[in-house]
């Protein structure tokens, strides 16, 4: 099966390569990819020649269609991801998410082409820490920033595009990601590196805003469960069961990391800071028989931690720049 892996320079993408090449003998990867200060080769090391990297824009519309002209399957994980930078510029998400999106739809209509959507929990907006309620298939939209807005609009689009035209789409939308390959932005991997580097972690606010976190491998087998199995128009939420607040997390990498569990500091709050994410996954575990590997978080942070620590390579280009912008907004607060 000849596949189109968009932002496979990316985070979860790189991951989805590696672990396609891994395990689907019968599947061939082109990574469609603007390499973007978030994307980037070294995320690709030990599979360049098994695949091939085209650098170029999902908003680009001959150069996408042309691409999808030549592959059976498209999976789309290119975006702007990054919440704090889309409330800092948001013109780049409404770009690449929306319009993006739409380039892509457009060339799987023209084409027939199977076309797999991979978006975010955050298009439902947030909870309240004592509602016993997750977020399910049937949650109505009520997203909060730039970023989950414009990944919502594409959301939409795909949804609109199935029933009007009849394309060959599913979506899937996931909690957060944890993992090797996540860029030093991210709450879990700047904590870590902020350790390495003798700096103290930084909580937002007063910390206890709740992820749902998930091992990217996890997420990464169930969208090969939704392309395998999935039934063609259809959503699928994507959750491990791994609600934690951002303190125990945080306490949890100290500790991990042999520091004392309260050598962290609290700095000024993310502006309309969503309170908690949780899934209900119930669906993608009944009907498509997924359920994830990783027997916890905190063994998943331990190997993710251990990542860092060896792939000092991989991340040290990009942590001064990033904390240097973060230093612009964000100061300690008591
Ligand atoms: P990321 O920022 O690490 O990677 C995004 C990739 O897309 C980069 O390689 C970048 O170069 C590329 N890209 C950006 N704009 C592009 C453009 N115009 N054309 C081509 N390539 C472009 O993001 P991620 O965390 O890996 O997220 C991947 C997808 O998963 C996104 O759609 C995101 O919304 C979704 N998602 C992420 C999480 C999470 O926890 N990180 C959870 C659920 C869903
Ligand atoms: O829920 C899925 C989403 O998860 C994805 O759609 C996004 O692409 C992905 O970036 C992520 O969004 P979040 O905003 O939840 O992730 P982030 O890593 O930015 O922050 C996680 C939590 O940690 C959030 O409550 C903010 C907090 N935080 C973040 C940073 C960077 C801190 O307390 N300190 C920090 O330094």
């Amino acid at each position: 099966m000849r596949t189109l892996v968009t932002g496979g320079a990316g985070f979860i993408g790189s991951n989805f390569v590696h672990l396609t090449l891994d395990s689907r003998p019968d599947v061939e990867i082109t990574v469609l990819d603007a390499l973007t200060y978030a994307g980037s080769r070294a995320s690709l090391a030990g599979v360049e020649d098994r695949i091939e990297l085209v650098e170029g824009d999902i908003a680009d519309a001959e150069l996408v269609d042309r691409l999808v002209a030549d592959h059976d399957l498209v999976v789309h994980f290119a975006a702007e991801s990054h919440n704090d930078n889309s409330l800092d510029n948001p013109w780049p998400f409404v770009q690449t998410n929306v319009v993006g999106t739409f380039t892509l739809l457009e060339a799987v209509r023209r084409h027939g082409k199977r076309y797999h959507h991979i978006s975010t929990d955050e298009v439902y907006g947030d909870l309240e820490l004592d509602d016993p309620t997750r977020f399910t298939e049937a949650t109505p939209y009520n997203p909060s920033s730039p970023y989950s807005s414009t990944k919502g609009a594409s959301d939409l689009l795909v949804r609109a595009w199935v029933r009007s035209f009849g394309v060959q789409a599913t979506i899937s939308n996931c909690s957060n990601n944890y993992g090797p390959r996540q860029h030093v932005e991210k709450f879990i991997p700047r904590q870590i590196t902020n350790v390495i580097d003798g700096v103290r972690p930084k909580l937002y606010g007063d910390g206890l805003n709740v992820r749902d976190w998930i091992h990217v491998d996890d997420h990464n087998r169930a969208v090969w469960a939704i392309i395998d199995r999935g039934e063609i128009g259809e959503t699928y939420l994507i959750g491990a069961d791994g609600e934690v607040d951002n303190r125990t997390v945080v306490r949890d990498i100290l500790e991990l990391m042999d520091q004392g569990a309260d050598d962290y500091d609290h700095v000024t709050d993310r502006p309309g800071h969503d309170r908690r994410y949780a899934i209900d996954s119930t669906r993608l575990r009944t009907e498509l028989g997924w359920a994830p590997e990783y027997p916890s978080f905190r063994e998943g942070l331990a190997a993710t931690i251990e990542w860092y620590r060896t792939h000092e390579d991989w991340w040290r280009p990009m942590k001064d720049a990033t904390e240097r912008k973060y230093a612009a907004t964000q100061t300690v607060v008591e």
